[in-house]
């Protein structure tokens, strides 16, 4: 339990919800900032009585002044920054893209600054990295180079530049944190969200094909939310990108993973790897953070299938696609 507040941009999204909902669960209050008031991925992850505890603000990150003015107002002490559009529509919009990503990152330092307050946790991205035959490492290290393929991942490396900028002119200290495929409840748009997608599926009882192969680092949602609140309450003195580890696996791994606990699933995968990296070592975060949560791939499908079986027979998702 903690009295802080924490102001969370992004949180009506499925990292942004596993955030809200273990706050909550600590008794820590929170402030949401979403130009979405959908508030489905929240519905489906904690319980209803919970979200009456949360307060909701919808605004911008592109507006500068609506960024400064909600935060000042919601007198937080700590800022989990996650609002972001994720690589499918900053290659359908990249202007648009750039005004959130990159804008946006900009007025939550200037927010943070206006507030008063001199740390900030940010989601940077895996997609920072290129792909693997550009490297000679197998697995990225915090110090691999970064060489992003799409707009999305410039935008990601503009953000980490923006806040050693911030720490350096402002004093202002930030963790950015890079995940990869994110999977579990909520994990429902993006490139890296159709092995959640295939969870789903079986548990409908529905045939899937899942868009990629590959190796990739695998991290289940609610790692990743206790992550960036760690990384948070350390209000860290500098500026670091941290790569995240997770369980770095082949995608056939993850579908024998699903059929383990739905042995008639049908769940296929595209043989063809993302554009990145097989995936990402992490002492660096380790060493910063202590012990981190390390949620096994099987024991991660197992608890997001159990959770999406629990959340059709409660009504809270259709049991057909
Ligand atoms: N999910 C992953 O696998 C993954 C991997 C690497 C990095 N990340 C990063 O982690 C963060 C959270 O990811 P996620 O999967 O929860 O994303 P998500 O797409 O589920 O959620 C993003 C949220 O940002 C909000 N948003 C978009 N534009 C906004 C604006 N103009 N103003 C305010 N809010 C706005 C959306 O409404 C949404 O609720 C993002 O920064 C993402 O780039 C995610």
């Amino acid at each position: 339990m903690s009295n802080d507040r924490y102001f969370v941009t992004g949180a009506m999204g499925c990292i942004g919800a596993w955030v809200v909902h273990t706050l909550i669960q600590d008794e820590t209050p929170v402030t949401v900032f979403d130009l979405s008031d959908n508030r489905h991925r929240l519905e489906l992850v904690m319980p209803a009585d919970a979200l009456d505890k949360v307060d909701f603000i919808q605004g911008d990150i592109t507006q500068t002044d609506a960024v400064k003015a909600a935060l000042i107002d919601s007198g937080a002490q700590h800022i989990i920054h996650l609002a972001a559009l994720q690589v499918p529509f900053c290659k359908a919009d990249p202007p648009l893209g750039a005004a959130v990503n990159v804008v946006g990152t900009v007025n939550m330092f200037e927010a943070a600054k206006a507030a008063g307050i001199n740390h900030l946790v940010f989601a940077s991205t895996a997609g920072v990295y290129g792909p693997k035959n550009r490297y000679e490492e197998q697995l990225m290290g915090h110090d691999s180079r970064l060489d992003p393929v799409n707009h999305y991942g410039v935008f990601k490396q503009a953000n980490e530049g923006t806040a050693r900028i911030y720490w350096q002119d402002d004093g202002i200290g930030s963790v950015g944190l890079r995940p990869y495929t994110v999977y579990g409840p909520g994990r429902d748009q993006g490139i890296t969200s159709t092995p959640t997608q295939a969870m789903l599926a079986a548990v409908r009882g529905e045939p899937y094909h899942i868009s990629f192969g590959g190796s990739t680092g695998f991290h289940y949602v609610g790692d990743v939310a206790a992550l960036f609140i760690q990384a948070s309450r350390i209000a860290f003195k500098g500026s670091e990108v941290f790569n995240i580890g997770g369980a770095v696996a082949h995608m056939s791994e993850a579908v024998d993973a699903i059929k383990a606990v739905i042995p008639e699933a049908v769940v296929t995968h595209e043989d063809a790897p993302l554009p990145f990296p097989d995936g990402q070592t992490d002492e660096e975060l380790r060493a910063l953070l202590g012990d981190i949560p390390d949620t096994a791939l099987t024991d991660g499908v197992r608890e997001t299938i159990v959770h999406f079986q629990n959340a059709i027979k409660s009504g809270r998702l259709s049991a057909n696609s």
